[in-house]
């Protein structure tokens, strides 16, 4: 079969990246711009902000990636876009550089779904072995899904409140750490014990998660510490509340894999980055005699690569997107 060439896009929150990925894993480009500083300012993602500079930005990003792959857009078999979920704003910057080159350079057009890329963010540079379990773990979601085959997403399970990224980030703000707060409270949380003795958290035998009660309650432990004038050892606090909602994750995977025979564990999303987690879910896939599969550090966060990855299978099965394709900011993959 002739070799497939997909120029992807991806504008959801604060990346402005674009990539050209060969037959679904083989990524020829990348180039990722993000505007992480500057939100920074202000402790979390500005969505006015965040869509004007993706459209300052996503010529230039355009253009680099082409030079990157030395390849044109009349190159590509496919352009490909993730339409949701997301910010409006952002995610409609993405949407309509893809129809415009769809429509000058009379290419097929493909929308992906956010979530479907970070799961086939572990199809770079790697086999997807079905059926699997996927723990989605982002800024928006945290979920169990089961997949028997390509875009076959069965929930098992997912928090029925905040997502574990929100609440890193959440933590990180009472914490005085600056924003995106989960690689910042990894880096603290490893130089502490865990003194603090915290909530557990749904321990009801489902595959439900909750972290609201665990955000709140270290939320709580500052001021109320702070009011009393006593001083907070942030170092085991962070790695208290990691200890804390890194043993939910791990709970309710260990459940999953034993109630579901899968071939392979992945783990996807920004969350999929911190190697505490990383490390209990390789126990974990040794425990249940499964492979553990884990993106690359670059394609954990938000990408393109795997935007490109994830519309392979919607090429080859034909499902292209019309002109008048639109952002959805909540719309679920499931
Ligand atoms: O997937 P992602 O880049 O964007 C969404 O689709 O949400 O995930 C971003 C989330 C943020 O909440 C960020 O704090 C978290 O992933 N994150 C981490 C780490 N790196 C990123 N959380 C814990 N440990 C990390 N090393
Ligand atoms: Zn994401």
């Amino acid at each position: 079969m002739k070799d497939v060439y997909i120029l992807a896009i991806e504008s959801s929150c604060d990346e402005t990246s674009m990539a050209i990925v060969k037959n679904g894993h083989e990524v020829v480009s990348m180039v990722v711009n993000t505007q992480m500083d500057t939100h920074a300012n202000y402790g979390g993602v500005v969505p006015e902000i965040a869509s004007r500079m993706h459209a300052e930005n996503i010529t230039m990003v355009l253009e680099e990636t082409l030079k990157q792959a030395k390849m044109k857009v009349s190159d590509v078999d496919a352009i490909a876009v993730t339409y949701a979920p997301g910010l409006n704003g952002s995610l409609l910057v993405g949407i309509e550089c893809a129809k415009v080159l769809s429509l000058v350079y009379n290419k097929p057009l493909i929308a992906v779904n956010h979530l479907a890329g970070h799961i086939y963010a572990n199809h770079i540079d790697n086999e997807m072995n079905f059926p699997l379990l996927a723990l989605v773990v982002s800024g928006g979601h945290t979920d169990l899904i089961l997949m028997h085959k390509d875009y076959d997403f069965h929930v098992l399970g997912r928090t029925l409140d905040d997502a574990v990224g929100e609440c890193y980030d959440k933590v990180a703000r009472v914490l005085g750490l600056k924003y995106p707060g989960g690689p910042n409270v990894e880096r603290l949380a490893k130089e502490g014990q865990p003194t603090y003795k915290l909530p557990t958290i749904m321990d009801d035998g489902s595959l439900n998660m909750s972290f609201s009660g665990l955000k709140s309650a270290v939320i709580n432990l500052v001021h109320n510490e702070t009011q009393r004038g006593n001083e907070i050892n942030t170092s085991n606090l962070a790695c208290s509340f990691e200890n804390a909602a890194l043993g939910e994750l791990e709970r309710k995977t260990d459940l999953a894999l034993s109630k579901y025979q899968v071939q392979e564990l992945i783990i996807a999303g920004g969350v999929s980055a911190n190697k505490h987690l990383r490390s209990i879910m390789e126990n974990l896939a040794n425990k249940h005699q499964i492979k553990l599969s884990v993106p690359p550090f670059k394609y954990c966060t938000d990408n393109a690569a795997m935007i490109g990855s994830a519309a392979y299978p919607l090429f080859l099965q034909k499902k292209f997107a019309t002109h008048d394709l639109n952002a959805s900011s909540h719309l679920d993959l499931y």
